[in-house]
């Protein structure tokens, strides 16, 4: 924000609460850039509202399923977003859930502050082990590698699926083996999903998944909520179709499914995947970076849609020098 309001006249929403759409769609008309977070949607309508002097919207966001990249390209937007500044933080984070989920630390947690009176007995709270397991990963980008390297540490065997297939030394190295998904459902012990919500992935988890898993499976989600049909996850968690589940993101967030908090196996955290002091910096300069880079007339670093960067830097080749 520093360096933003120091280079450019900024117009700055200061609430937490995300803005409401009226006064987003009347404060970006005639704005150049704008830096969004995963609660605006960038659509036609916005785009329109913003008119021809926008040159970028700048996610504060790996994931970019708020803005629909092709209307930006359309309107000749660049559009940006914050990949790899997140990875490892993420991955923690999703390691974190898989943890506290298999060895159920915040039920522990709960169980002490209820003031239970309670003495260590065998058969307490009884969890899954993590190390020797397998752990299957579902989307094996940048994020999905960073857990399997992490699920190696723990002593864990690497399955993965995606629709991508990485290059073979990217298997050989993180010893991950390939497996199509209903292969996976079956045979990993847990499970961490790590794809972009997509008209093809959304709901990818429900009912008919849920019944592939083992009973004794812990699925993570740290990607988007949708992914998962929410209202299925809580009945295979209630019967114990599966033994837990570590959940950061939501089908309708910031609802969180009622049925899934009172559910003792599963855990909820707010959104909180890349949420370290370290991390969010650099999601900010990086964002600042690729506002600064298109308001100067260079690519920004991390451009979703090159396409729309040819096409300004053609219209203004031709305009002359002093676009
Ligand atoms: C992202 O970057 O997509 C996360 O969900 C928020 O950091």
């Amino acid at each position: 924000m520093d360096q933003i309001t120091a280079r450019c006249d900024a117009d700055v929403w200061e609430d937490e609460w995300a803005m409401p759409r009226g006064e987003l769609l009347r404060r970006i008309a005639g704005k150049h850039g704008a830096i969004t977070l995963l609660t605006e949607k960038v659509d036609d309508e916005f785009l329109d509202a913003a008119g021809p002097d926008l040159a970028i919207v700048a996610n504060y966001a790996v994931g970019f399923d708020n803005i629909d990249v092709d209307a930006c390209t359309r309107h000749g937007v660049m559009a940006s977003n914050t990949p790899e500044v997140l990875t490892d933080t993420t991955a923690d984070l999703a390691f974190s859930l898989l943890l506290a989920a298999a060895r159920r630390i915040p039920e522990g947690d709960r169980f002490l502050r209820s003031r239970t009176p309670w003495i260590w007995g065998p058969e307490m709270m009884l969890g899954q082990d993590v190390h020797g397991k397998v752990l299957g990963i579902v989307g094996f980008g940048r994020i999905g590698q960073a857990v399997a390297g992490r699920g190696s540490g723990f002593g864990m065997r690497v399955i993965y699926h995606d629709v991508y297939r990485p290059p073979e030394e990217i298997e050989r190295e993180l010893g991950a083996e390939y497996r199509e998904l209903d292969e996976l459902l079956a045979e990993a012990d847990f499970i961490s999903i790590h794809v972009a919500l997509t008209p093809e992935t959304r709901h990818l988890f429900g009912a008919e998944q849920f019944r592939a898993m083992k009973p004794t499976a812990v699925l993570v989600n740290t990607s988007r909520g949708p992914v998962i049909d929410e209202a299925a996850l809580a009945g295979a968690l209630r019967v114990r179709e599966i033994f837990a589940a570590g959940l950061d993101v939501f089908e309708k967030e910031p609802e969180v499914n009622q049925d899934l908090l009172e559910l003792e196996n599963a855990i909820v955290i707010p959104h909180l995947g890349s949420a370290t002091v370290e991390t969010r910096d650099a999601m900010g300069l990086l964002a600042a970076e690729n506002l600064f880079a298109a308001l100067e007339g260079q690519r920004p670093p991390t451009l979703l849609n090159p396409e729309a960067w040819e096409a300004r830097r053609g219209s203004s080749s031709q305009a002359g020098p002093d676009p």
